[in-house]
């Protein structure tokens, strides 16, 4: 005796069944709509001028502030990696009122940029442009009556600018979030003869509480207040579109959305309306909570990081800065072996 649910199966005559490509692994393989690869990233880099040998950032497992001498290991184990950039930021010695280190020659981000184009010629070496983690006060530009001053601040962005091109950067990346700092460093560089340094312009950055790992990882939490009078409030998805518009105009190269994991909406919208190189930042706050969910047993983060980082490049990023860049590069390896 035929039992209902059989009878019922039996009149079904499905044509489509997307699942005939789910089948195997290597079906799966060739479907693929996004692949992700070492040569999607950019890995950030702290390098600590006061320090002799690396310390790990303790809210970031498996990231390090870097002295000086310990930083040809690290830079070999990248460019071994095929990761093709690294993106660098500095903790210098002494701070002051105008973060006069950022904009030093023998700054530590000069110096490290120096050190690193003898030894990886081809890597690509990028560098922040702000000024937190050089000042007293933690604040991105200058002070004046309690307010960060816009357009003071733009001659200090853009002697740092100046002063990494001349150590050898290839990308200056401008992050303070100053109304006309993409437009006021390129005067800068070109003004020098710097017509070869590019500008990846940190356009679309969100006044965000996942940058908090970062701030201790480079002490640059502000002293007093906090960045929401120049970062873009998280509620604003247009805004978005008119600082990558204007950062366009002002002449920068490639263009960046900043997090990355709660922001995918802008970065396909940034990826739909504009054709220039589009980098996604996942940040600090990002790679911790993986990382603690990981070391906690709450979930497999090795599979979670590679999850996101695509899910990232789906949105439509085509770099992605990450601290997972030297893990996800090892991961696929073994993947495509
Ligand atoms: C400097 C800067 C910050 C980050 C990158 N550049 C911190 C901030 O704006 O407070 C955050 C990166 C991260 O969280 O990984 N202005």
């Amino acid at each position: 005796m035929k039992s209902e649910l059989y009878e019922f199966s039996e009149k079904i005559q499905l044509t489509n069944r997307l699942r005939r490509l789910r089948e195997r692994e290597s079906v799966r393989t060739l479907m693929k709509e996004t692949r992700l690869s070492s040569s999607d990233f950019m890995y950030p880099i702290f390098v600590d001028q006061r320090l002799s040998m690396r310390e790990e950032i303790s809210s970031m497992p498996g990231i390090y502030r870097f002295s000086m001498s310990d930083l040809n290991k690290e830079i070999a184990e990248v460019a071994g990696l095929k990761i093709p950039a690294v993106l660098l930021f500095g903790l210098p010695k002494h701070k002051d009122s105008s973060g006069s280190e950022a904009y030093a020659s023998d700054g530590i981000v000069q110096q490290a940029v120096r050190a690193i184009k003898k030894l990886a010629p081809e890597l690509v070496v990028a560098t922040d442009v702000c000024l937190c983690q050089y000042t007293d006060h933690g604040h991105c530009g200058v002070i004046r009556n309690r307010t960060v001053e816009n357009d003071e601040t733009l001659e200090l962005l853009s002697r740092t600018a100046v002063s990494q091109a001349e150590a050898g950067s290839d990308i200056v990346g401008p992050s303070a979030m100053m109304d006309g700092q993409v437009q006021a460093i390129r005067q800068a560089l070109d003004r020098r003869g710097f017509h070869q340094t590019a500008i990846m312009a940190y356009s679309a950055k969100f006044a965000s509480a996942f940058y908090g790992p970062f701030r201790e990882a480079a002490e640059s939490a502000p002293l007093w207040g906090d960045r929401r009078s120049y970062q873009m409030d998280p509620p604003n998805r247009r805004e978005a579109i008119r600082e990558i518009e204007m950062d366009i105009k002002e002449g920068a190269d490639i263009v960046m959305v900043k997090p990355a994991l709660s922001y995918l909406d802008v970065i396909r919208d940034a990826r739909n309306q504009f054709h220039h190189p589009l980098a996604a930042y996942n940040v600090s706050g990002e790679y911790a909570m993986i990382k603690a969910a990981g070391q906690n047993g709450w979930l497999d983060d090795k599979r979670v990081a590679l999850e996101t980082l695509t899910a990232i490049k789906r949105a439509g990023a085509n770099i992605i800065i990450t601290y997972f860049a030297k893990d996800a590069a090892k991961w696929l390896r073994e993947a495509n072996q």
